[in-house]
């Protein structure tokens, strides 16, 4: 197979892909010989070159399926709008390439089970974007649900809140549309924040209830070309929001651990915070984006008063010691360092010759069924067993 890389879709998170594997090319050179950058597709001509310029990509295209149908590239990474997704991935396992999809795999879990049955019958690596499972702290506090430090689950708080649609005068685009997009909020940053809530307790069996807002109800749309959520001249034309700005829910897992969820892309001061609480019979573990080099743990003491302490990133921390360049006590990872993490781990996996251990298709099709049945429990208002399809 062919080792060139194409990255489809040079918006704002095509460039983080680009930061990946610019990163970590160099590691796999004897491992996956002839590696190389070798397009970035766009119909965006400016963003395409600018990408490609940026961080040594070969060429640039104006479609998809001028990377996928490459003779010269075995690995594609999918940074289109959502409602592209299900096409390209599937063009891409048609063509024998390896693909890392950015999250949601897809608008609906149907259209998610089509890719993850695909996948499973092809012998190339297909993975779902979950950048925030390769945080340090985040995997080391999986590490200790998994030993059984925290005890039994009993229930955990998981919230994605975003300021990035706080703003009426960001111009309408894809993410708005329930057609184009899928949900809003939910789909959007929720997908991460119920991989996470799926990651550390186990899968969700129920959404007992769920609530939904659509805060800013139109927007202007561009008057030119917009990327990821920046600000441009508005033209007068207005479009209905047809999506949430905020969704929250009550879940139940198959643990029997409860867990209340929200998200919200119109949380003013919240920057891009996802966070979570999470209980155990024997301790609590705690953790925010916002100090993303650390994590606080509370293990019971009996006193009453039990006392969180504060863990800092350390050589020893997931990912630190073996991918950072600096990788002393303390020293910050940031959000396109862990990114990195993801794509490093899908080359590693597809240079072994095996599936990806996180962040599988399965992953991708897990986190759609449990967002169809919030939003089915937002629309009908009542409880919603999540349909898991069987595997
Ligand atoms: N993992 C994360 O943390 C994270 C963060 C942001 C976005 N995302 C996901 O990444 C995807 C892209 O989001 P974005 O914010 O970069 O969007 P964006 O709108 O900034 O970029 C999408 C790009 O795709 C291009 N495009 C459209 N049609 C195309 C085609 N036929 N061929 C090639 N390119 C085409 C557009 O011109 C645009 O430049 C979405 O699915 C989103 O959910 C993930």
């Amino acid at each position: 197979m062919s080792n060139g890389i194409g990255i489809v879709g040079a918006g704002m998170i095509g460039a983080a892909h680009a930061f990946g594997y610019r990163n970590h090319l160099s590691k796999f050179a004897s491992r996956l010989p002839g590696l190389n950058l070798t397009a970035v597709a766009d119909p965006n001509a400016t963003l395409a070159r600018q990408l490609a310029q940026s961080f040594g990509f070969s060429r640039t295209v104006s479609d998809w399926r001028e990377v996928v149908s490459d003779p010269e590239i075995g690995v594609i990474s999918v940074a289109l709008p959502n409602f592209l997704h299900v096409d390209a991935v599937e063009a891409a396992l048609a063509a024998g390439k390896h693909v890392l999809c950015e999250k949601p795999l897809a608008l609906s879990a149907s259209q998610a089970r089509r890719l993850y049955e695909q996948g499973k019958s092809s012998s190339v690596c297909a993975a779902t974007v979950f950048n925030y499972r390769r945080i340090p702290a985040v995997t080391e506090i999986r590490n200790m649900i998994s030993a059984g430090e925290l005890g039994e689950i009993v229930n955990i708080l998981v919230q994605f809140q975003c300021e990035y649609a706080a703003d009426p005068q960001l111009p309408h685009s894809w993410r708005y549309e329930r057609n184009r997009a899928g949900p809003g909020a939910l789909l959007d940053i929720g997908t991460h924040a119920i991989d996470t809530a799926r990651f550390l307790c186990g899968e969700v069996s129920e959404v007992a209830g769920a609530v939904s807002t659509i805060s800013i109800k139109e927007r202007f749309l561009a008057a030119c070309s917009t990327v990821g959520h920046n600000r441009v001249e508005l033209s007068s034309e207005r479009r209905p929001v047809d999506n949430d700005d905020v969704m929250s829910a009550l879940l139940r897992f198959d643990s029997g651990a409860q867990g209340l969820f929200s998200t919200s892309r119109v949380a003013i001061g919240m920057g891009n915070t996802l966070s979570f609480e999470v209980f155990g019979t024997k301790a609590t573990a705690r953790f925010s984006t916002q100090s993303i080099n650390q994590y606080q743990i509370a293990r019971f003491d009996g006193s009453g008063q039990t006392p969180f302490a504060t863990v800092f990133n350390r050589p020893s921390s997931p990912n630190v010691g073996s991918m950072l360049p600096v990788p002393f006590d303390g020293v910050a990872v940031g959000y396109a360092e862990v990114f990195g993490f993801m794509i490093h781990d899908f080359l590693n996996a597809i240079a072994e010759g095996r599936p990806i251990s996180d962040g599988t298709l399965l992953d991708g099709l897990r986190a759609a069924e449990v967002l169809d049945a919030i939003q089915a429990s937002a629309d009908n208002g009542g409880p919603v067993t999540v349909e898991r399809s069987p595997v």
